[in-house]
């Protein structure tokens, strides 16, 4: 068993472990003495792990409801987040009580932003069930819904009361989206764990579930605390995902998450190689590791279209990009850059 504390706007625990979810109740009603709690979930998730939670929260002396949405990205949006609040205020939820989020990164983010609104703020625990969630969604206090002309831009800086992390939950993940986690994995080696990266080459991530997650949570955890509410450090969190970004925007929004991230990551580090700014070992180090896991290393897109998109992206920053470039294994920095530019580092970085 891991224990994480967070040190942030508000102090939590992130707890890794096997077995979790059967104590959820205790560890719930040991944190907050709340009364009931609003288990929120999808209609994937529910259905295999909604039971054990429930019973874990009755067993506890919490009183469960229950609000599960059909599972996907299309539905973390207005109206979803809207059924959520009406259906707490309809059961008369209120500050006394509490939103258990079970479920990925769609949940969490719906329900964390449902808690950091409902009658101006209740506490959420987040109980992730996806390796992403694990290892990002799930720490750090992000929230949000995705708007017709975005994704997550109608949010809040929300930090939960409780992170558990059931690493059972996870043997009931695709096999693409157990790669899709593993991309997010590489990313934090790349940007901060030089060890990590050699543990990742050495050991499949599903065998060591528990230290992988571990070493993620510790390092975002830094992160967060650093710089809670994304103006500095944080961003070093989105190595590959300017280029990941515009990616999944050109493929209409098909191409998964994690997939995307990991060509963005393997595309700005061949940049940057190319441009003398990291060693082209680490551009073959990465590749390398990010095959192993079955990950894609190319853009499947042409450099302008990657350029337009990202740009359309990053319009309100100005004529200014800022891109996360590759050191080194384990080292990363923040760089700006004009916006004009982006089409050479797509370029370089091998778009076709
Ligand atoms: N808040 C943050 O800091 C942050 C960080 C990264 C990503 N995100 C958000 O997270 C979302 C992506 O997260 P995700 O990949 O977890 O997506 P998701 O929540 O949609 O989960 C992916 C799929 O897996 C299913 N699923 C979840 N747990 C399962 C389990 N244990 N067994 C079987 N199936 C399971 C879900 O029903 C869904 O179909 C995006 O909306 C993204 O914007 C947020
Ligand atoms: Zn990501």
């Amino acid at each position: 068993m891991n224990t994480i504390r967070i040190d942030a706007s508000r102090s939590y625990d992130v707890v890794i472990s096997s077995g979790l979810l059967a104590e959820a109740g205790r560890r719930i009603a040991a944190l907050t003495g709340k009364v009931r709690a609003m288990v929120v979930s999808d209609d994937r998730v529910f259905p295999l792990y909604g039971e054990t939670l429930t019973e874990s929260l009755r067993d506890a002396g919490l009183e469960p409801a229950q609000f599960v949405f059909p599972q996907g990205e299309s539905e973390k949006n207005l109206a979803t987040y809207g059924l959520l609040l009406e259906e707490l205020c309809r059961l008369r939820f209120t500050r006394s009580d509490l939103i258990v989020a079970l479920g990925g990164g769609v949940v969490g983010d719906l329900a964390g932003f449902a808690a950091a609104t409902y009658q101006r703020g209740i506490p959420f625990v987040q109980l992730p069930t996806t390796l992403l969630a694990a290892v990002d969604a799930s720490v750090g206090g992000k929230t949000a819904v995705d708007l017709a002309g975005g994704k997550n831009q109608a949010g809040a800086f929300y930090q939960p009361a409780l992170v558990l992390c059931d690493t059972d939950c996870l043997r009931t993940l695709t096999e693409e989206e157990y790669r899709c986690g593993c991309a997010e994995i590489i990313k934090y080696a790349m940007i901060g764990s030089p060890e990590l990266f050699e543990e990742l080459v050495q050991t499949p991530v599903r065998d060591r579930y528990e230290d992988v997650i571990a070493a993620c949570v510790a390092m975002k955890r830094d992160f967060v605390q650093a710089d809670e509410y994304d103006t500095g450090a944080r961003m070093l969190l989105n190595f590959g995902h300017s280029f990941g970004h515009a990616a999944e925007k050109c493929s209409g929004y098909t191409l998964p998450h994690g997939l995307a991230v990991a060509m963005g990551m393997a595309a700005m580090t061949r940049s940057a190689a190319k441009a003398g700014l990291c060693p082209p070992e680490t551009a073959e180090a990465l590749e390398g590791l990010l095959r192993a896991y079955r990950l894609p290393t190319a853009l499947p897109y042409s450099a302008e279209a990657l350029a337009e998109a990202a740009r359309a992206d990053k319009k309100a920053a100005g004529d200014r990009l800022r891109i996360v470039v590759p050191e080194a294994v384990g080292r990363c920095r923040i760089q700006s850059i004009p916006a004009g530019e982006l089409l050479l580092w797509l370029k370089r970085g091998g778009a076709a």
